[in-house]
């Protein structure tokens, strides 16, 4: 079940550190990749050598340093499938219900928008607390997953509640946070994303300003939910599932023809162009033999329309609708003509959710044009919503 999950471990300072040493092991053992960050304290009871002996990884403290060319707070948070706090402290527990940011932790609790996890361990005393009661109550009403720590003897010499949950069980529960997200296991997906080239000669292009941004989110989505996944795109990015490269609508319809057969589901994010030159010149148009010059474009296969006619009935294709005006109106008449099962609606003249935003706002559009609005968030999250509304476990 965690094989290949990015999970992110914070801890704080408390003697439960010593115990999170175990949990990592776990997950190690298990398959997932390992990243740690921890507070100052936090080393004060687990030495850096040990986390990083364990995780494989070097332990990540500063809040300011640059990875991948982004503040680490950000690269860590694109890079982790969940985030795990353990122990967490009364302070830090504070600091998070709060928006505090005083630390790369801290920072990374802000700005992580995937599941957080958080596992108290303090004495009695702080864990009854009301200040403490209050903030745990914020983080539950703000979907972080509070894994309780149990009642028994703390280090500091009381018997009550406030030891960290067994490292069992915080593992159990992540397990289980990943069980339940593998609503599209053992189905073949096929994603397409990025915006077609058309060459004109060897140098130049028609193209389009897609980013391939909602199409990657969408694919990783589909992983995440267990399913494997192969990505179509125009543009370069690694991924751990089966990406193929294309460049213009003909190689896309090409490798779509070929992925599509033994798929359960296709999703057509790319923008494919509706055009290309009748012919491509094999030497560079040179300006200096001509004034003006016309090409003439000729019509692309519509690749959603072409695995529409020819889908079986168990499976289903999706396509989306990026349109400056007329949203809606487009959308519907789309799914009609083109005969798709769902489709995706995005209004790309608002220029915090068009094409190279981080955010969109979609609309979902089903054959019976039952339309549900996902409202604006970051593409990931929009993507996973678009995945679980509609192929989730209560589907
Ligand atoms: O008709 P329109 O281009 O607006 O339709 C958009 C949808 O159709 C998208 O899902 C896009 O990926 C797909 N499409 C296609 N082949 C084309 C043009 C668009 O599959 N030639």
């Amino acid at each position: 079940m965690l094989q290949n999950k990015n999970i992110l471990i914070g801890i704080t300072g408390g003697i439960a550190a010593y115990k999170v040493c175990e949990l990592i092991r776990l997950f190690k053992k298990n398959g997932a990749n390992v990243k740690v960050t921890a507070t100052k304290n936090a080393l004060e009871f687990v030495t850096k050598l040990t986390l990083e002996t364990l995780s494989q990884e070097p332990v990540y403290l500063e809040q300011f340093s640059i990875e991948e060319k982004k503040p680490e707070h950000i690269s860590l948070c694109d890079w982790a499938d969940v985030f795990v706090i353990a122990p967490a402290s009364a302070n830090t527990i504070g600091k998070i219900a709060n928006g505090v940011c005083d630390n790369l932790l801290t920072s990374l609790a802000c700005a992580f928008q995937k599941q957080i996890f958080i596992a108290p361990a303090m004495n009695t005393g702080m864990y009854n607390n009301f200040a403490v009661q209050k903030n745990i109550e914020i983080l539950e009403n703000n979907g972080i997953k509070i894994i309780e720590p149990e009642t028994g003897f703390l280090a500091c010499g009381t018997n009550g509640k406030g030891r960290l949950a067994e490292v069992s069980e915080i593992y159990s529960v992540v397990e289980s946070y990943f069980e339940k997200k593998q609503f599209l296991k053992n189905k073949k997906v096929v994603v397409t994303a990025g915006g077609t080239k058309e060459n004109i000669d060897p140098v130049r292009y028609i193209g389009n300003y897609s980013s391939g941004k909602m199409g990657t989110a969408i694919a990783d989505a589909a992983a995440i939910a267990g399913a494997e996944v192969v990505l179509i795109k125009t543009f370069d990015i690694d991924r751990n599932y089966k990406t193929v490269d294309v460049k213009s609508a003909q190689d896309m319809f090409e490798a779509v023809k070929k992925e599509f057969v033994d798929s359960d589901v296709l999703i057509m994010v790319a923008a494919v162009a509706d055009y290309r030159p009748e012919t491509v010149q094999d030497l560079k148009i040179k300006k200096e033999n001509n004034d003006s010059f016309t090409i003439k474009l000729v019509k692309n296969p519509d690749i959603l329309s072409e695995m529409c006619k020819i889908k079986k009935t168990n499976q289903q294709v999706i396509g989306f609708c990026a349109e400056s005006n007329n949203l809606i109106e487009y959308a519907k008449e789309k799914i009609k003509r083109k005969n798709c099962d769902y489709i995706i609606a995005n209004d790309i003249s608002k220029k915090e959710t068009g094409f190279a935003s981080n955010y969109n706002e979609v609309f979902v559009i089903d054959k019976h044009l039952n339309m549900t609005k996902i409202e604006k968030d970051t593409k990931e999250n929009i993507a996973m919503k678009i995945m679980e509304l509609l192929y989730g476990k209560n589907n």
